[in-house]
């Protein structure tokens, strides 16, 4: 290894940070813009012109939804699929936020909508709505974590939502929580705001930077209390740890705060986590998941040597083996750790491979910093202005909720 190309792996993790500085403050704009359109639905909502009530229908799992044990998932390869994808549109569902409206941003392509992911092993179910839902009765459905996190909570209310009448359907803001709630089958989709998932300086949900951080790894409770009870469960928590090598945090004493390495300081937060899980969670009644880290696409070099761009331009995924830098190993290496020595059985979403793989799929120019669509001049600087973090919607996290949908199939089909 040469020294440069040490020096160069050396900034990788460390250096995605950088764009994620500015990125990772919404603004104020923003949540009041949010709020009126939020409310609005709710209106509509309470007004309850419509009775109908969905039937309590058996799901029927037929023979080409069957999944073998031991198919991995996660394993396979993207192919064209412009019949059956996207799953949904940017105009049929209204609950996205400008960030990821990548078409209606402007973004001249919409290839990144048309790939379908085919595991090595098996074939994915093709997605039902309707059975989505009947597996959610009765139930709460809840998405924790960050602003990837958040992208994966608005692809299953996309996926779900064409099915439900107009007026029985509502999202609300309760921060740090987003409640989409469908009346009919007593159930909701939620999402709770926890960058970390531990407690932290970043957790109010609109007033946060990335530039400040001070994280309480041995804290959970202001966070979990409100997770307690909820049906499903899915974790996520990666990218505002990696800012900088090292990281401000309290262990202990809560006077204390003192810098810890950024690989100890995760280690440390997921045991608080994982603690918190096996005093809290009934594994008969509640399903817990833990996504994976989302792959970013910052530095294009490398799967295009010689070149010093980003995720700006790409059109279509990348061919044949690659894991980007961005994407820490130790970091991949403790998850394994800490959720196989767990005594409540929880499961792995690693979707981390699947997505790498998607360098076209970003908001890339198309997206939001601050609150606000990037201006003409922001647009023509794409090496400083690109968004290489966050997904498009319709997109990759459509898949990571097809992956999730086939798995609660499964766990339907065998109860
Ligand atoms: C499931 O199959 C049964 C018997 O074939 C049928 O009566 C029922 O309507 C099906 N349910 C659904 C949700 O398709
Ligand atoms: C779908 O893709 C094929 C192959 O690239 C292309 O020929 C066709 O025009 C596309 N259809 C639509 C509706 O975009
Ligand atoms: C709604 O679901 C909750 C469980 O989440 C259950 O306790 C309650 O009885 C359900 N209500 C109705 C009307 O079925
Ligand atoms: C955001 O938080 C900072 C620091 O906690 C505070 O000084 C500032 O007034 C807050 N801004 C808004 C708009 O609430
Ligand atoms: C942090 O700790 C890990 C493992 O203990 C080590 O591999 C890494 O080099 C450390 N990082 C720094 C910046 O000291
Ligand atoms: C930790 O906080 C101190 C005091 O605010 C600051 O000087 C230092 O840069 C911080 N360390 C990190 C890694 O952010
Ligand atoms: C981006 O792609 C377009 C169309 O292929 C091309 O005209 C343009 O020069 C590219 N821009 C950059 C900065 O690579
Ligand atoms: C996720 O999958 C990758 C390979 O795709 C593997 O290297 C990694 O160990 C897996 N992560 C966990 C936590 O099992």
């Amino acid at each position: 290894m040469t020294s440069t190309q040490f020096s160069q792996d050396h900034k990788i993790q460390f250096l995605f940070p950088i764009a994620l500085a500015s990125l990772l403050v919404l603004g104020a704009v923003r949540f009041c813009l949010d709020n009126l359109k939020s409310n609005q639905f709710h209106l509509l909502w309470q007004s309850g012109f419509s009775q109908i009530r969905f039937l309590r229908v058996p799901i029927n799992v037929s023979a080409d939804e069957v999944i073998e044990d031991g198919c991995n998932l996660f394993e396979g390869k993207w192919v064209w699929d412009n019949v059956s994808y996207p799953l949904y549109t940017e105009e049929s569902c209204p609950y996205l936020v400008k960030q990821v409206t990548c078409q209606r941003n402007g973004r001249p392509d919409s290839f990144y909508q048309n790939w379908r992911w085919q595991p090595n092993g098996c074939k994915l179910p093709r997605y039902n709505a309707l059975k989505m839902l009947e597996m959610l009765r009765d139930k709460r459905l809840m998405f924790v974590g960050d602003s990837l996190q958040r992208g994966m909570f608005e692809s299953m209310v996309c996926l779900v939502q064409s099915a439900i009448p107009d007026g029985r359907k509502s999202l609300r803001r309760v921060p740090p929580r987003k409640i989409f709630t469908i009346e009919d089958f007593n159930a909701t989709i939620e999402y709770y705001w926890a960058p970390f998932i531990i407690e932290s300086i970043s957790d109010h949900a609109t007033n946060h930077t990335v530039l400040k951080r001070m994280v309480k790894l041995d804290s959970i409770e202001k966070h979990s209390k409100q997770w307690e009870g909820a049906d499903i469960l899915l974790f996520e928590s990666y990218v505002w740890w990696m800012y900088k090598p090292f990281i401000n945090a309290t262990y202990g004493s809560p006077d204390n705060v003192r810098e810890y390495n950024v690989t100890t300081a995760y280690r440390l937060a997921l045991e608080t986590w994982a603690n918190w899980i096996e005093s809290a969670i009934n594994p008969r009644r509640q399903k817990v998941f833990f996504v994976t880290m989302s792959p970013t696409h910052l530095w294009d070099w490398e799967w295009k040597a010689g070149s010093d761009g980003n995720c700006f331009n790409e059109t279509h995924p990348i061919e044949g083996s690659y894991w980007g830098t961005g994407s820490n190993l130790e970091i991949m290496g403790i998850v394994k750790e800490v959720t196989e020595k767990l005594q409540v059985s929880i499961r792995l979403l690693n979707i981390t491979q699947l997505s790498e793989y998607r360098k076209d799929a970003h908001t890339s120019i198309f997206g939001e910093r601050k609150g606000k669509l990037l201006t003409k001049e922001q647009r023509s600087d794409p090496k400083n202005f690109a968004d290489c973090i966050h997904w498009c919607l319709p997109g990759v996290p459509d898949t990571w909720n097809e992956i999730f949908y086939a798995i609660l199939l499964q766990d339907y089909r065998k109860h």
